[in-house]
């Protein structure tokens, strides 16, 4: 209906879209102008945690509505669902991280990390890891540790080193002109890899020892997906400014970054309006955020994650698929080829069932469904990923 509107209206950012023409979203499932159901096993790339149309958070954002909207820029005005949701958010975070600066994208929450760390340590150097994804402005594309999807972009901010995520020895990269390490607790892009032998504690160490801030992109795990409200919360490490966003406002366009009271402090002066924005902290989205982690803290939606994860690997077992990686709902199917990978996501498309791509990553197929998919929600899709898969033979085109 919308579809050729859409490929000559609206900007692209591949020639191939999937082009699912949406009608509704109700729980688990997209709904397309055909009134078929498409079981969501993405959930907009893991930013509605809480599926789709949740009734506390429709309840919230409407009664936000009628009350007000935008009113004013961004930390002039007392506003009641900004200061509830950060003051909740500090409730459930270690003391260190007490103090949130509300903006309007996870990408926009990296800049205002790599100001705050610059501006705190009076060092400019930012060290990140390769196969890193921390957003597209520049300052977070700049960190991006995949070449070949930033060159054309370049000169980006100068001074950012890269390190190999797991690496104990690229430690050493970490000395007293770095700024901060950005990692992300769980690589997205990269293929859902988990930090091993400890080595978010040995990056902590090093910063540490070297006077440097660590910052952890927690924008895809945080909010529940990984079993604990944030994955740093698995591996015995706080970071000194957190980075969240995409499941904070269950499908709204969020992002903060946290920090002790102190650091945060110095954004307001030398030079005074140190980082600022018109709608960071906009009431509307406060009041989904605020919704969406009542309801994650309330209920127990978030330890329930790790039962999903169970069932997930239980049914995901077929001689294509040669690992399943990741942590609570941030799954990836790993795939014997890329191209059984494309196979399985375009014919899974074609049978009603979301899956979606990771940005480096090209044999995998992710598995980011809502946190409150149901068990059988659950067996309904792998069920059809395997039939799928033993209907593939190796010159199957889409
Ligand atoms: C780990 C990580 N960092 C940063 C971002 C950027 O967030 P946004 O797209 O809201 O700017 C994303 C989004 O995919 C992400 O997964």
């Amino acid at each position: 209906m919308y579809k050729d509107d859409f490929f000559t209206y609206q900007a692209q950012t591949t020639p191939h879209p999937l082009g699912l023409e949406v009608s509704h979203a109700k729980g688990s499932y997209i709904y397309d102008q055909e009134g078929k159901a498409h079981l969501d096993f993405v959930a907009g790339v893991s930013a509605c945690g809480l599926g789709h149309g949740h009734p506390r958070v429709i309840g919230a954002i409407k009664e936000q509505v009628d009350k007000y909207m935008h009113v004013m820029v961004y930390g002039e005005y007392v506003q009641r669902p900004a200061v509830e949701f950060t003051k909740l958010l500090a409730a459930h975070l270690p003391k260190t991280l007490e103090t949130t600066y509300l903006v309007n994208s996870g990408t926009e929450a990296m800049e205002g990390a790599i100001k705050l760390a610059r501006r705190h340590t009076g060092r400019s150097q930012i060290i990140a890891a390769n196969h890193a994804y921390h957003g597209n402005t520049m300052g977070s594309l700049s960190l991006m540790g995949y070449e070949e999807r930033k060159s054309a972009f370049r000169p980006l901010i100068p001074d950012v080193r890269f390190i190999n995520f797991n690496v104990e020895e690229d430690l050493a990269k970490i000395t007293e002109k770095t700024a901060a390490v950005v990692l992300e607790t769980i690589q997205g892009g990269a293929g859902f890899i988990l930090p091993e032998n400890g080595y978010m504690e040995k990056v902590r160490k090093r910063c540490d020892e070297m006077g440097a801030l660590l910052i952890f992109d927690e924008i895809q795990p945080g909010f529940g997906r990984t079993g604990k409200l944030f994955a740093f919360e698995h591996f015995n490490c706080v970071p000194d400014i957190l980075v969240i966003g995409k499941g904070m406002a269950s499908g709204l366009p969020a992002g903060a970054f946290v920090a002790s009271k102190e650091m945060m402090a110095q954004l307001q002066h030398s030079p005074k309006l140190g980082h600022i924005t018109t709608f960071g902290g906009n009431p509307v989205i406060a009041a989904a955020s605020l919704a969406t982690l009542q309801e994650l803290t309330e209920t127990d939606l978030i330890p329930q994650t790790l039962e999903k994860e169970k069932l997930f690997r239980k049914l995901l077992v077929h001689p294509l698929i040669t690992e399943v990686r990741g942590k609570g709902l941030m799954l990836a199917a790993m795939l014997e080829t890329k191209e059984v990978a494309d196979y399985l996501i375009l014919e899974a498309a074609k049978r009603g069932l979301i899956l979606f791509w990771l940005l480096f990553e090209g044999r995998a197929a992710r598995i980011s469904p809502p946190l409150t998919i149901s068990m059988k929600e659950i067996e309904v899709g792998c069920d059809l990923i395997i039939t799928i898969l033993n209907e593939y033979k190796p010159d199957t085109v889409n």
